[in-house]
């Protein structure tokens, strides 16, 4: 079954799950289950949506669902419907789409450690953000997880759809422009599967660079608009 924010259970009626935060600077243990998500604010009610922090005060971070990797259309009907919208519209993903949208970018696939797109060399020098109503979230394909790295709705500062991935890799990376298309054209069948309206965007791409925390020398090649 699909989850909409309505079918999620309240903080009370769900017993968090205490989890160890993953790498890379997430220094903090961070209580997860569907109370924190809604206090991290990825289920917004219109109460918490006017009171949302424009600053980020802790690392939030998110477990999202595990993605259905048995499941879907036929490969070749997803590539028959795949298809660009170029105003997607504003409506927001829910928890699974963006568990399958994220998985379907840079998720992993293998015990190895490797994921669902090839790099050469296997560098798997990638990043995807998400931006969201709630904020900008960068995902952790080890732990399938979002961190939140920024605060506030910054959809405006792209075309305002419902969900804006951007899709990093190193500007000195000769294959990096390959690398961010294998992820577009993964998410934009996996859209195609479950009927997300898309376009992945050139446009304004970049305009969150100097604030999100790119590794040095990395930027957003590109952007992908998504909504419901
Ligand atoms: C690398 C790349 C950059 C794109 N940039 C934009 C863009 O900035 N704005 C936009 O509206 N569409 C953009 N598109 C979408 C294309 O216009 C679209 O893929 C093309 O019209 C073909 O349509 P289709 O995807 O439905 O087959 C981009 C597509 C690609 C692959």
């Amino acid at each position: 079954m699909n989850r909409t924010v309505q079918e999620v259970p309240s903080a009370a009626a769900t017993s968090a799950t205490m989890v160890e935060t993953v790498s890379g600077g997430w220094s903090r243990r961070a209580f997860l289950g569907a109370g924190v998500l809604a206090g991290a604010g990825l289920l917004m009610s219109k109460d918490a949506e006017a009171k949302k922090p424009e600053t980020v005060t802790e690392n939030r971070v998110v477990q999202l669902p595990a993605p259905d990797r048995n499941g879907g259309k036929p490969l070749m009907a997803c590539m028959n419907a795949r298809r660009s919208t170029h105003a997607p519209g504003r409506k927001d993903l829910s928890l699974d789409d963006l568990s399958a949208v994220l998985w379907a970018a840079f998720g992993i696939n293998s015990e190895s450690g490797k994921h669902v797109v090839p790099t050469a060399m296997n560098r798997q020098q990638l990043q995807v953000y998400a931006v969201l109503g709630n904020g900008v979230w960068l995902y952790d394909p080890k732990s399938h997880a979002l961190r939140q790295v920024l605060a506030g709705d910054r959809r405006s500062s792209f075309d305002n759809s419902g969900c804006i991935l951007l899709y990093a890799a190193p500007d000195s990376d000769r294959f990096a422009g390959m690398h961010v298309g294998s992820m577009y054209q993964n998410v934009g069948l996996c859209c195609a599967d479950r009927g997300i309206k898309n376009c992945v965007k050139h446009q304004k791409h970049d305009a969150l660079d100097a604030e999100l925390p790119l590794p040095e020398g990395w930027s957003v090649q590109i952007g992908h608009s998504l909504s419901r």
